[in-house]
């Protein structure tokens, strides 16, 4: 894939820290929210200078590679139809005590492999869910860095993962990829690489030893 433009969808903790970060390193940037674009474009100008606020449609026709930072409960709000043939990263994580109980994610399942059978037709990749928000900018290093912190995605489409990788990498993480979206399961809350602020060779043990 040549030079992939970005679009995040929701302005939040995530979503502003992820678009400051993609802005930065060098990336066409769009960010949307359920509201209108002139309501969260003067939010960007403040929060993520540089990443172009638009209407999640527009964002979603117009981006190569979607993230969803937007609270789980919203997801049935997404239209399948729109995100065809995309590649998608799921950075929700299920939280009850905030998105209230959703029956669907109570079972063995990881929550992005409920809402990829939602979005069908879609790559979908789960990653940047198992690191606090605030450690996004304050963890990323450039490639090579001693102290540079790795993140681990799953998803079942190679060439999706292949692309994903490349933009955690770029906005300074390593990466281990996990490889089937099934693999999630070994990196959701409540696990221990939940959180782990570890090293990439660290990661891939110790995804070898849940797993
Ligand atoms: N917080 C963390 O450290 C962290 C880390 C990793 C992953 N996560 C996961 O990332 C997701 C976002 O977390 P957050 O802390 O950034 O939440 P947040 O601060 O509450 O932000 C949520 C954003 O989603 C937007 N939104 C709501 N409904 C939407 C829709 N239908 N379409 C598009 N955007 C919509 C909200 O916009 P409105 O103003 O319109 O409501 C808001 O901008 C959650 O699933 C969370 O579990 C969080």
């Amino acid at each position: 894939m040549s030079e992939p433009i970005i679009g995040i969808l929701g302005a939040g903790r995530v979503g502003t820290a992820l678009a400051r970060l993609a802005v930065k390193a060098g990336y066409d940037v769009r960010v949307a929210t359920a509201k209108p674009p002139a309501e969260i474009a003067l939010l960007m100008e403040f929060t993520a200078p540089g990443a172009k606020a638009e209407t999640a449609a527009d964002l979603i026709t117009a981006s190569d590679i979607i993230i969803l930072a937007l609270p789980l409960r919203k997801y049935r709000d997404l239209d399948p139809a729109l995100f065809k043939g995309k590649i998608v990263v799921d950075a929700m994580n299920y939280w009850p005590q905030t998105d209230g109980h959703l029956p669907e994610f109570d079972g063995a399942e990881s929550s992005s492999e409920v809402v990829q059978r939602h979005l069908a037709g879609a790559h979908l990749v789960r990653g940047f869910n198992h690191m606090g928000y605030h450690e996004f900018e304050q963890d990323a290093r450039p490639e090579g860095a001693t102290d540079r912190r790795a993140m681990t995605m799953a998803g079942d489409d190679p060439a999706a993962r292949q692309a994903v990788g490349d933009v955690i990498r770029r906005l300074g993480f390593d990466v281990v990829d996990a490889g089937p979206l099934a693999s999630a399961r070994h990196f959701g809350i409540g696990t221990p690489i939940f959180g782990a602020g570890i090293s990439a060779s660290d990661l891939g043990d110790l995804l070898k030893a849940v797993a």
